[in-house]
Formats: C-alpha cells, structure tokens, sequence
C-alpha cells in the first residue's frame, strides 16, 4: 500500500527514483511523485524540486522527462489514497510550508486531525487533505528550533529533527525525508510498514519492497521496527526508536531478475497463472522428494518439538490468503484431525476468542505485510506471554512468500511458499502455492499424529507428485476455453459461484477473483446454502457456476445446480467430464482426481474465466481499480 523509494548517491536520482517505483506500483497506482535536491555543485545550488502527478505513474515519468528534475537526492512515492481523494495535490511527495523540505510516507498517520490543528492554531497553511503532510511541517518547525538555539545546519541535524518528529506520531508509517539545505543527507524511518535499505557502490536506495531494487543491489539491509536511519555518501547511521546506534550486517537478496518482464505475456496475471505448474514443481522438489523415511514423509524446515503437544490451530488471514486458509483448514480437520479455525485476520484483532491451550497459530500472507494480518499475530502473542501459563504459551507460524517480508521478522517459525515474487494485484501462482503448503503442513502433522494409515498418505503424496504435469495441460486447456466463454459473460452483471467442502473456499476465490479484475459482482455460497436466501436471485441473467468434484459431497452439489438450473440460470460446471456433467449448459473439465486435491484443479477455470472476462472488457488486469497488492494499512 504506497510505495517508496529514495536514493543517495553519485548518479541521478530521477531515473533510479522512476524505475524504482515502475516496480512498485503495483503498491498503489493513484498517484506518483517524487522530489529531488540538486547538489551544491550544480549552479542551482541546493534546491527542491518537486514532480507529481495524479494517475498512473506513466503521467509523472512524461512529466519529468519533459521537466526534469536535476539531482543525486531524491524521494519517490506511489500512492494508494487513504486520506484525500486521488488528485496532484494529495500526491506525495508533501512539503512544508517553505517548499525547502519533502516527505513521502507510507502507512496512516492516525494522530494526524490533533497534529494538523496544532499546526493550523500556529498558522501553518495546509496544501493537500493527506495524514502525511503534517510531518513536513513538524520536522520544519523543529529544525527552526533547533536552528535558533544556534545549532550548526548538518546531516545530524536533520536526523535529530526527524527522530522527534517520529515520535510524537501515532500510526504506522514508513517515510523518508529530504531537504535543500542538507543535500548530503536522507533520513528514513519505520513503525510498523516495511522499508530497506540496499547498498550499492557508493550508492544507497531505499525502498518499501524488494523489486524496486532490482539491477541497483541484492546486499539490503531490512530496518527493523521503530528505527531510523540517515543516509548519506559517505555510509549509514541506523538508530532504534531510544536512539542508540545499531550495527547489523546485510543480507543477500536471490531472485529479482524474474520481477521486470512479463514476457510475451499481455499481463502478469496470465504469466502468473501460467507459471502455477513450476511453482508445483518446485514445490514437489523441495517438499516432497523421492526416499524420505515413511515417518516422515515431507520434508519441513521445522524441528520435531514444532509439531508436539499441538490440540488445535488458529489461522488469520484476510482475501485470498483466507481462502487458502479455508482449505488448509479442511484438510488439517479432516485430513490430519486437528481442530482448525480460520479467522479474518482484521476481525480477530478486536474480537478474539478466548484463549485456549496448546493452540499453533498460523498467519498466511503472500506479500508478509498486510497490517491486519501482522497486527492479529503479535495481539496473539501478547496476550498469551501476559497470560504466562505454560500451556498457553505462544506457538506461531508464518506462511509466506516473501521471507525476508515483515511477518518474517516477527515470527518465530515461517514456511516460504516459494512461488516467485508475484506482480499482478490479483493473487494467482502464490494461491496455489498457499494451498501446497496447507498440503506439506496437513500431511506432517497426519503422518506424525497417526490420523491416517500410511495407505492413505502415500497414496496423497503420489496424487501431489503428479500435479505439475497435470496443471500443465489443465492451464493450456483452460486458457482456450475461457476465451470463448467469456465472450458468453463479458455484459454479465452478477454470478454466483457454488462449492460444497473442500471446494467452497475456491468458490469463494472465484467470486473474489471475478469482483477484483472484472467488477462484475459475483457471491460465493457453500452449495447447501443457495436454497435459503440467494436462489432468489437467480433468473436467465444470472450464471451460475457449480463446482462439482467427486467425493462426499458430489451427488449434493450436483442436486443444488439441479435446483439452480431450474430457475433459469444458465449453469456452468467445473467438473471431471462425463459424470452427470450434462445438467450443465457449459463445462470447464477438471481431472477426475481424489476430492483431497480437487481445489488444486477446481481454481485454475476460475482464474482463466476472471482473466478473459476482464480483458474482453478491456480492463486493467494487473492493477484493478481501487486495489494494491500489499495491504499495509488497517
Ligand atoms: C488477492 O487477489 C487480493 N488482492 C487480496 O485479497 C489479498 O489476498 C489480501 O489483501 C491478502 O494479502 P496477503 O496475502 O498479502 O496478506
């Protein structure tokens, strides 16, 4: 949610800044900007200037490119709006009132209306409707103090301003500042939303996210909660939130070339659902490999005692991320019998259940920032080291796919999804991997806790092992016919998806998926469901689409698209050929496999169906209206 980038070195900073954020943008696409500080070399010496631009970040790079913007300093911002409408003006970066000093921030400010009146009642003029601009003018209004009790204009300067700013504000944020009359010198600073800095030769950029770093460095240094940071040519100063100085060493960053193209894809998400064999056979290589002991089946990066003394599992998650929870539930229930639950992560926040023993509890999230998610785990956490009893002490997982993400940090146990960074907003390849590792997860515990005989393992370990090689052909065929089905349902105002079990959660995610890139309105029931309330929607106009997977519930589901198809929708099943499927009108095929991994086939006609709806519709794919990939505000 917003993205950031800041940069100090020899080289411009106006072409490190835009293609920093090209990379970030999938953070927020509401507007763009940045600010810069040229050099006291330059005959300009020491000056601000300041670009923005409302819309995508294309309006900016047009704008400096024909503008310009001189300098080896500078901040850049990509805004997702929360505190003012999409407009130039709400654009960061925000300045105080002498136009000497520029802030980009990232987060909420939630003390914002107290600070913004102090400021009035001193006759501070505000420019935007935005949280973030008070702290231009706090950190202005502290460096003329400081200035007037006669302290010297320097890099330390400015630090000290911003660390005292920093601490009258409420909220989380991750911002970064710069001003004129230091232009050897960045200031950064986090509370609760992701930044890092990398290193470069000579060189530093910070950002919100890993890809912005992409061709500048892969040695970063992620800071961590409550610090602050000044930057300049000559090395780093990192301080925590008491000011004490700290030494940390880098890490290494793999992986970031993949990030850039899509291709010969038209979008992201297509390339991203075409990608979901390989993450399946990553995943194969890596948790399921050939000659493991029949004990231990899967190989987890975790130690026996992870596993021991477990009665029940909590999971907190918000969209997709919660719908991959609702199938890892269903198999670590019914597959492994461990009582499971799956909360909204933003619900769970303020109305937890009481706490109970021996409970792991497990927070899924692709990107490893959304606020919600990250805020539910350490509410957890808290409340059970105060409740300070042995049984309940805090058992935590993190399921990820960015491991050097916050959630990484703040949890003592993460299982990386291994999916590949993911640039469409719309969640496909990490879904699927989210799902994989429900499966990893669900038949360890099975195999150690004897809840099911080793007939039954293996012969779920061997349906897995097949998986890429199926989604293979499943995707190519998918692909194919969605096209010619979404021509059917491009004027379609409402769909209603139906899954029974195992599969209702994939109803739900292909209602979620249909909503998010193709604003057609779509539900997602439990099939049994329809008939008390949401079956008085249906008509001709309506399609429904049935999810029909042998197993338990099969015959149940296929007698509720009975009861649909009666009231004139049109049906469409997602269904193994050939067993009953003539009740639909239209079929998205799916293998005939066992009902344990039938949501690993079942999702795939959803995403394909979404996809070519919303490009027969002209949209924009890889960033929806009004959504961002990474959640980091509540
Ligand atoms: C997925 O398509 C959505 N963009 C959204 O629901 C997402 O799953 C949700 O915001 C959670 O994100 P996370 O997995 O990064 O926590």
């Amino acid at each position: 949610m917003c993205g950031i980038v800041a940069v100090i070195g020899s080289r411009d900073a106006a072409p490190l800044l835009l293609k920093g954020l090209k990379q970030l943008e999938y953070r927020g696409y509401d507007s763009a900007g940045l600010a810069t500080v040229t050099t006291r070399d330059i005959p300009s010496t020491g000056s601000l200037i300041c670009k923005r631009a409302n819309g995508k970040l294309a309006n900016l790079v047009e704008k400096v490119h024909s503008e310009g913007a001189p300098g080896q300093l500078g901040i850049g911002h990509t805004r997702w709006a929360t505190h003012g409408k999409p407009e130039e003006r709400n654009a960061h970066p925000h300045r105080d009132s002498s136009g000497s000093l520029a802030v980009v921030q990232n987060g909420i400010i939630e003390n914002h209306s107290a600070l913004r009146k102090a400021l009035q009642l001193e006759g501070v003029k505000f420019a935007s409707d935005t949280d973030t601009e008070v702290i231009p003018h706090l950190i202005s209004r502290e460096l003329n103090l400081l200035k007037s009790q006669g302290r010297i204009v320097n890099a330390t300067l400015l630090l000290e301003a911003v660390r005292k700013v920093v601490s009258q504000l409420q909220g989380a944020y991750a911002l970064a500042v710069v001003w004129q009359e230091t232009p050897e010198a960045l200031v950064v600073a986090r509370k609760q939303a992701p930044l890092l800095i990398g290193l470069g030769e000579g060189e530093f950029l910070c950002a919100s996210d890993t890809p912005a770093l992409a061709g500048f460095t892969r040695t970063i240094l992620p800071m961590e909660d409550g610090e602050v940071a000044l930057l300049t040519p000559l090395g780093i100063e990192l301080y925590d939130s008491q000011g004490h100085r700290q030494q940390r060493s880098p890490s290494f960053l793999h992986g970031l070339e993949d990030v850039v193209s899509k291709r010969n894809f038209r979008h992201f998400m297509l390339k991203e659902i075409y990608e979901q064999p390989e993450t399946a056979r990553l995943w194969v290589d890596r948790h399921l490999p050939l000659g493991l002991p029949e004990a231990v089946p899967v190989a987890l990066p975790f130690e026996n005692s992870f596993y021991e003394g477990i009665e029940r599992i909590q999971i907190l998650a918000c969209g997709t991320s919660r719908h991959a929870a609702m199938v890892g539930a269903y198999l670590l229930e019914q597959f492994a019998g461990i009582p499971t639950t799956v909360f909204y992560a933003s619900e769970f926040r303020y109305a937890p259940p009481p706490l109970a023993p021996n409970t792991l509890t497990i927070g899924v999230t692709q990107s490893g920032e959304t606020a919600d998610t990250l805020a539910a785990l350490a509410m957890e956490k808290e409340r059970r080291e105060v409740y300070k009893h042995p049984d309940f002490l805090s058992r935590e997982l993190g399921i990820t796919n960015r491991a050097e993400s916050s959630i990484a940090r703040q949890v003592s146990n993460i299982l990386d999804i291994g999916a590949g960074l993911e640039v469409g907003v719309a969640a496909t390849k990490t879904f699927l991997a989210q799902l994989l590792s429900f499966y990893s997860l669900t038949l360890s515990f099975a195999s150690r806790r004897k809840s099911r005989s080793l007939e039954e393992i293996t012969s779920l370990i061997n349906e897995l092992r097949l998986l890429p090689k199926q989604l293979l052909v499943l995707v190519k065929q998918h692909d194919a016919l969605a096209v010619t089905l979404a021509q059917r349902f491009s004027d379609t105002q409402n769909v209603i998806f139906l899954g029974r079990g195992i599969n209702y959660p994939i109803a739900l995610e292909g209602a979620l998926k249909l909503k998010e890139i193709s604003y057609i309105h779509a539900e997602g029931y439990p099939a049994g469901e329809m008939k008390h309330g949401p079956i008085a929607l249906l008509e001709r106009r309506v399609p429904v689409i049935s999810i029909a997977t042998p197993g338990v519930v099969f015959e149940k589901v296929l007698s509720n698209a009975q009861e649909a198809k009666a009231r004139d929708a049109q049906l469409i099943g997602v269904a193994p050929e050939g067993l009953a499927t003539e009740i639909f009108d239209a079929l998205m095929p799916i293998p005939e496999v066992s009902e344990w991994i039938s949501p690993l086939f079942s999702v795939i006609p959803m995403q394909l169906l979404s996809y070519h709806i919303a490009a027969n519709r002209g949209l924009d794919i890889d960033q929806p209206r009004n959504l961002a990939k990474s959640v980091t505000v509540e």
